[in-house]
């Protein structure tokens, strides 16, 4: 089986988690787009999606389902997205694809957060992923500089600008022991927009594929 296979195993199971919710929160990724594919099937329940991303608001309209704007749709009750790495504590590592800012901003408003990933994104400690890190242009260098204090390796994700019109800093060389703290010491950089730590906010669901299975991990 592929991770590909895995995450499709991961996607289709999230499904069961929507229970009569009629406006849901998604995310972005290679993942997501196998659950935004299987909305399809379901979505004359739904009255439309929060999209944490233009390409997944894209791929939500290309299937007829109406994207909502997070201002008009307040609290939601679930949020399915992906992740680039996630422990058994289910705090993550996320932003692989640039998008960690609005993630962050619907995972926060949402009573439920089910993460979604194949086997290879389990691990026992963050940071082997190198970490997203969205920051406003004009602060890049200082913030690179900040970042290395830290004991990171920065690397400007180059030709990359996120939907904010901000940049990233991908930073190797982390391990992450603590997310929590790293994530509020990264926080309070200036010029930093976000972080794609997600501990302080964790998911609260973690839906694993295999080959054969998909485990289900919880708070
Ligand atoms: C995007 C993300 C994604 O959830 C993460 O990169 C995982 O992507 P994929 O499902 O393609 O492996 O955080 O910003």
């Amino acid at each position: 089986m592929s991770a590909e296979d895995n995450k499709k195993r991961a996607a289709l199971e999230a499904l069961k988690w929507l229970d009569d919710a009629r406006v849901i929160g998604i995310g972005t990724g290679s993942t997501v787009n196998h659950f935004i594919d299987a909305l399809e099937s379901i979505k004359g329940r739904l009255d439309g999606v929060v999209s944490s991303s233009g390409a997944s608001a894209q791929r939500l309209k290309a299937i007829g389902i109406p994207v909502l704007d997070l201002n008009a749709a307040g609290e939601l009750s679930v949020y399915v997205d992906g992740a680039d790495e996630a422990n058994h504590r289910l705090q993550l590592i996320k932003g692989g694809g640039g998008a960690l800012t609005r993630e962050k901003v619907v995972a926060a408003v949402s009573k439920q957060f089910i993460c979604i990933v194949d086997d290879s994104k389990l691990v026992d400690v963050l940071g082997r992923f190198p970490l997203p890190v969205e920051v406003i242009p004009m602060a890049r260098s200082y913030v690179a500089r900040e970042l290395v204090k830290l004991g990171g390796r920065p690397d400007w994700r180059q030709g990359f600008v996120t939907d904010n019109g901000n940049v990233i800093l991908d930073v190797h060389g982390l391990t992450i022991l603590y997310p929590p703290v790293l994530e509020a010491e990264i926080n309070q950089i200036t010029g930093v927009v976000s972080v794609g730590i997600f501990a302080r906010r964790s998911a609260d669901v973690l839906l694993v594929g295999y080959g054969d299975r998909v485990e289900k991990i919880t708070r």
